[in-house]
């Protein structure tokens, strides 16, 4: 039973409905985890505070089995210096988690936000840039001291995140997020895989998952694109095992069911496993949801708002649709546990309202899990 504001004071009262009600029920899973069980990870992205707050302890540790950092184990957290490791917001996330038998993603290791200067400088340097070569060995360093650190305890790992703009070019070496590109060279991804991939074998590590994680991923330009970076990857021998489709979507029909159905299939094509990495639905018209937050765009309208019926029926289609691929899709993860909480200021894009009290589409979620968790006992 959920231990949220509401309940404690209805308990409190001696008002035991919900409970009674929950219990006569008792035979269908009530909660997203035992309700997704067979069929894919469920999982929620937690800041640190969420571990000493007793209700949002609670929802994580009951409704969902797989966990990420939401910001504590990207570059600027994790080594804010060269050679100046900080894992102990991480260490929190990975230790709540192997406590309830959940799985850990790490996010990120390559990635052109939240990442800090130093690894692109070098004082020696005329330029003060570093070389291809002082990025690369930095890189490594960065990633074998995180897989050094987490040895056994993370389950999957985002090697680069969101490198690809829409319409599928890389992003350009001398515009936004290109950093990365513009310190290496066009090779980049390429060599971050690499080295994850050799690291991860120094380690014993080889079951751990390597992802390619972005927003828009089912963008046609950007479909097209990641394919042809797996499949490339492939022919050369280099490892990749999984595909992030963030999720950062809208609650009107944006996308559509089916596009995100086409992406999919082609992602499936790869042998890859499809992860639904970062899920959270706008309910605000005039804004959309990028992998940049809300931002405004006026031709985004017929959202939800404050229908919270209208997200319930969002959520629920779009679940049916995880449930239907169930066999590619390895995981699907929310951004976050309530609306408060969510990098989404102002808008209702999440399971958990302000209170941490479960939203409809709440229920939504549970009765699709159900419904698919029946199917695949059949
Ligand atoms: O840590 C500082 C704190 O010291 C300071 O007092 C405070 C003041 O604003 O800021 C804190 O940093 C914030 C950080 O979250 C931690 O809370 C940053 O300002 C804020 O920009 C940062 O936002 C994060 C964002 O990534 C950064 O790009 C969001 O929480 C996080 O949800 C979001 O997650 C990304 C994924 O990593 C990649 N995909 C898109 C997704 C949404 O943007």
């Amino acid at each position: 039973m959920f231990i949220s504001m509401k309940s404690v004071s209805a308990i409190v009262a001696g008002i035991c409905l919900g409970a009674v009600a929950f219990q006569a029920q008792a035979q269908e899973p009530t909660r997203l985890r035992d309700a997704a069980e067979g069929l894919f990870l469920i999982g929620n992205a937690a800041p640190t505070r969420a571990f000493s707050d007793l209700i949002a302890s609670d929802i994580l540790a009951q409704d969902f089995n797989r966990l990420t950092c939401e910001n504590e184990m990207k570059f600027d957290a994790t080594e804010p210096q060269e050679g100046q490791f900080n894992f102990r917001a991480g260490d929190t996330l990975v230790e709540f988690a192997q406590k309830y038998g959940m799985k850990v993603h790490g996010h990120t290791f390559m990635w052109h936000s939240q990442t800090p200067q130093w690894v692109f400088q070098d004082s020696s340097a005329p330029n003060g840039r570093a070389s291809r070569e002082l990025v690369l060995k930095r890189l490594e360093n960065h990633i074998r001291g995180l897989m050094t650190h987490w040895k056994g305890k993370i389950d999957s790992w985002d090697v680069c995140n969101e490198c690809f703009e829409d319409d599928g070019r890389v992003r350009a070496a001398g515009g936004f997020g290109g950093n990365w590109r513009a310190a290496i060279g066009d090779d980049y991804m390429e060599q971050a895989f690499k080295i994850a991939d050799k690291v991860a074998k120094e380690l014993g590590e080889e079951k751990v998952l390597l992802v390619y994680n972005d927003f828009n991923m089912y963008k046609p330009g950007k479909v097209q694109a990641v394919v042809k970076m797996v499949n490339d990857f492939k022919a050369k021998g280099i490892r990749i095992d999984a595909i992030g489709m963030q999720a950062h979507w809208q609650s009107n029909d944006d996308p559509s069911i089916e596009t995100i159905e086409a992406a999919f299939k082609a992602y499936a094509g790869t042998g890859c496993k499809i992860i639904i990495s970062e899920m959270d639905v706008n309910t605000r018209n005039g804004f959309r949801n990028s992998g940049r937050g809300l931002e405004r765009d006026d031709s985004v309208q017929g959202n939800a708002d404050s229908s919270a019926e209208a997200l319930a029926k969002r959520y629920a289609d779009l679940f049916d649709l995880f449930v239907k691929y169930q066999k590619d899709i390895y995981a699907v993860t929310l951004w976050g546990i309530g609306d408060g909480w969510s990098w989404l200021r102002g808008g209702q894009p999440l399971l958990f309202d302000n209170n941490l009290d479960p939203k409809p589409c709440y229920y939504s979620v549970l009765k699709s899990l159900q419904k698919g968790q029946k199917e695949l006992k059949k």
